[in-house]
């Protein structure tokens, strides 16, 4: 997800390919070079692929993302509709994942199905997703459950959602449920997607539902509720199964300094590090918030040590300069130069820097708290396949010598399988490794879903592969 209110409104995408050169990635000065070979990943590695329930099942017509769509707040004016028609039939694409050597999903479940009404279970809802686990195992797809992607019932959210007063009650009711009806069939646990994002965009950029700006305040009481429902949930799901592993996604942006000679423009890209991405990160690592954080809220002991293992959603990076014009927005003008790789555009602004080098970064603050890592989403949004080959390649050079280097990196999770409902982008920002036409449901697979199943069939990177499908002479061009 990417945070895009703070980026200058007249980014126009208009670099121009030949500027670039990224013409064979292997151009590029990376670690972990394949040209002569090929690099291998350690046996079990997960090459898994990451979705969310919102995104995917359709017909969720009782959370506030569909209250948001109803509100008109959905950039494109597009609706979710069916989205991937994964209710009915998520199978079909299991199918496709398992024909691809695709070994682990990360899926989310949709807490109002399963709660529609407060405290009221929908024992159906709950059986279907103890089917589409089911159906994972049975095609050798390890499954990775989130109990939250962004959404929740409308009545949760009507109570202030995690302002609200019981929210963390609530919502580790909920959590409990689930664990005791799904344990058997799921280890993995990823209690919140995103709590910074989260965060940030519905209380500070107003991009999420609820829509509220410049609250830095509420965005930090927000973290800090989801960090202590996380903690007990935690501790929860490890009284109930033993051999539980529970960790959450934290997405990673780097902030890079515009000029690296001015202080200014460097301490304000710290400030948004440290305002984004440390704020749950350094709860869980040593039970504080750091400050400025901790000026809103500070007691978060309970949460240090809960997790077993870090989850790491890594997309981008920003470039910050200071402004003296933008006190709205912690003096920070953000903005992505013309001449870096990037994907397909949103309706009015540019999604991001495509910077595979962040997972580097990332894996290296990560690896501060001594657990075992998994990147649980990466990806481009790029419906010409322009450049998410690109991608692929050095998300997994990166990772192979981090790898080396001795971080704990157990599975890569691309996002994602099939294009999806992208939040207030729509059907405007196409991810999948597999392209959708929402009104067919017709799916075909992109030259980039290829690659990927050929990484994972090898567990391995080659430069057979970096030929086939990154050839030498075919520029790869950046522009939408
Ligand atoms: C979110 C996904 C989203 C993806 C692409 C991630 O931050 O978790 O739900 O679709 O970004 O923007």
């Amino acid at each position: 997800m990417y945070l895009d209110c703070w980026l200058r409104p007249c980014r126009a995408i208009a670099y121009n390919a030949s500027e670039m050169k990224l013409r064979n990635p292997e151009n590029h000065s990376l670690p972990g070079h394949p040209a002569a070979g090929t690099l291998e990943f350690p046996e079990g590695f997960l090459w898994g692929v990451s979705t969310a329930a919102h995104q995917v099942e359709g017909g969720n017509d009782n959370n506030q993302w569909a209250a948001w769509e109803a509100a008109g707040r959905i950039r494109s004016g597009d609706t979710c509709g069916l989205a991937c028609d994964w209710w009915r039939n998520a199978e079909q694409d299991f199918d496709l994942a398992q024909r691809m050597g695709i070994n682990a999903l990360r899926l989310s479940v949709e807490w109002s199905r399963v709660e529609s009404e407060e405290d009221s279970w929908d024992l159906q809802a709950l059986d279907r997703y103890k089917s589409a686990l089911r159906s994972l195992h049975q095609r050798g797809i390890r499954p990775m459950v989130c109990l939250h992607h962004f959404t929740h019932p409308r009545w949760f959210e009507a109570r202030g959602g995690f302002l609200g007063s019981n929210a963390i009650e609530t919502f580790h009711r909920f959590a409990k449920r689930v664990v005791e009806e799904l344990g058997e069939l799921c280890e993995q646990w990823v209690t919140f997607n995103e709590p910074n994002v989260y965060g940030a965009l519905g209380y500070v950029l107003g991009e999420f539902p609820p829509g509220r700006t410049g609250e830095i305040g509420a965005a930090v009481r927000v973290a800090n509720a989801m960090a202590r429902a996380h903690a007990q949930v935690y501790r929860t799901i490890h009284q109930l199964q033993a051999n539980a592993q529970v960790g959450w996604a934290h997405n990673y942006v780097v902030f890079e300094a515009a000029n690296h000679r001015s202080r200014l423009d460097r301490w304000t890209a710290a400030l948004l590090s440290q305002l984004f991405n440390e704020s749950f990160l350094a709860a869980v690592e040593n039970g504080k918030l750091d400050f400025p954080l901790n000026l809103a809220d500070g007691n978060v002991d309970e949460v240090k040590g809960t997790c077993d293992f870090v989850g790491l959603n890594v997309y981008s990076r920003f470039h910050v300069a200071f402004s003296a014009e933008k006190s709205a927005q912690l003096f920070a003008d953000v903005f992505v130069p013309a001449h870096v790789p990037q994907g397909d555009s949103g309706v009015d602004k540019p999604y991001g820097e495509a910077y595979p080098e962040a997972i580097r970064a990332a894996v290296k603050r990560a690896s501060r708290l001594g657990k075992p890592i998994y990147i649980l989403e990466n990806g481009v949004p790029d419906a010409q396949d322009r450049i998410r080959p690109w991608l692929i390649v050095n998300a997994a050079r990166h990772l192979h010598s981090l790898i080396q280097e001795g971080h704990d990196i157990r599975g890569y999770f691309h996002w994602t399988l099939i294009d999806n409902f992208e939040w207030t982008e729509g059907w405007n920002l196409r991810f999948g490794l597999v392209a959708l036409d929402p009104q067919t449901q017709q799916r075909t697979m992109r030259k980039s879903g290829e690659l990927y199943s050929a990484i994972a069939r090898a567990n391995a990177l080659s430069a057979a592969m970096i030929e086939q499908f990154c050839p030498p002479d075919e520029t790869l061009r950046l522009t939408g």
